[in-house]
């Protein structure tokens, strides 16, 4: 009981108590975050994982602008329910590009970071336009304002660049080229197509024409030509999840 006792003397003074947990603390601390000063690197080297493309980069734009990720989240953890639910779990390298990440931080709506390739293209569209037309019990406020608001891509060469100043391997040649990427991608038939699948996509398929492959014109009901927001938001979710191949990957049990 005499460690008992004296413990008394730590709770009948605040300025003592305060001290000794202040110690404790930083024990607890510095346990924890000294080891990742000696770590190369805390995220495993995944393939498949590459920069956003512009157009998805400016979709990715729109979902924070709207704050998707107030309802959603796109980190799916290790536990059984969610892994059967939504595919497998979320790597830290799948959101290594992301900045700000948008792990999100309560899901009024499912998760999203495997929704790339769930539903067609035209579902996104008509469910952002008119959510409870595909899902009436659905409280998701609709979006369709985006198939009015053209994007140009006059600015995605700056946005792409303030991403490297942060960390995103951006080439020159990527910058250089933002805004032809940025109009090539919505037609896989276009001449600047191949351009961008050969400045993107890791290890393309030798079978498959559309690696990056979106159908979608949301913003052409009445033939208008150009992209709308919500060209570039169905692209950047038709891409969640899908950049690594979870048929080959096998997790580094190193870590
Ligand atoms: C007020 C909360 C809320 C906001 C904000 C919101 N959503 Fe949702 N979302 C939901 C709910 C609830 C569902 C489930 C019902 C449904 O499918 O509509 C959902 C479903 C979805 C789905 C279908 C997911 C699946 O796996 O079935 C997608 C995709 C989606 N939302 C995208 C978005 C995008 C993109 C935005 C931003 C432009 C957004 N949501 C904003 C609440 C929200």
């Amino acid at each position: 009981m005499a460690l008992l006792d004296r413990h008394a003397i730590i709770e009948k003074n605040a300025t003592l108590l305060l001290a000794a947990s202040l110690v404790v603390v930083s024990v607890g601390g510095i346990v924890e975050i000294a080891p990742l000063f000696y770590l190369e690197n805390t995220i495993e080297t995944v393939e498949g994982m590459r920069p956003y493309t512009p157009l998805e980069l400016a979709g990715r734009d729109i979902f924070v602008r709207e704050g998707c990720y107030v309802c959603h989240s796109q980190m799916i953890r290790p536990m059984r329910d969610e892994v059967e639910r939504y595919g497998h779990y979320s790597l830290a390298a799948e959101s290594m590009y992301d900045h700000p990440f948008q792990w999100g931080s309560k899901r009024t709506g499912p998760d999203l970071a495997r929704v790339g390739g769930r539903y067609s293209d035209d579902w996104h569209v008509q469910h952002l336009t008119d959510p409870q037309s595909m899902v009436p019990e659905s409280i998701m406020p609709p979006y369709g304002f985006l198939r009015d608001r053209q994007l140009d891509g006059r600015y995605i060469g700056d946005l792409m660049a303030t991403h490297r100043a942060v960390g995103v391997p951006y080439t020159d040649e990527m910058i250089a080229n933002a805004r032809a990427d940025f109009m090539a991608q919505i037609d896989p038939m276009s001449d600047g197509y191949d351009a961008l699948e050969a400045r993107y996509v890791v290890d393309p398929n030798p079978d498959d024409d559309i690696e990056l492959r979106y159908t979608v014109k949301a913003s052409n009901p009445d033939g208008q030509p150009g992209i709308s927001e919500m060209d570039a938001l169905v692209i950047y979710l038709q891409m969640l999840g899908t950049l690594v191949d979870f048929s080959t990957f096998t997790p580094d049990a190193s870590r």
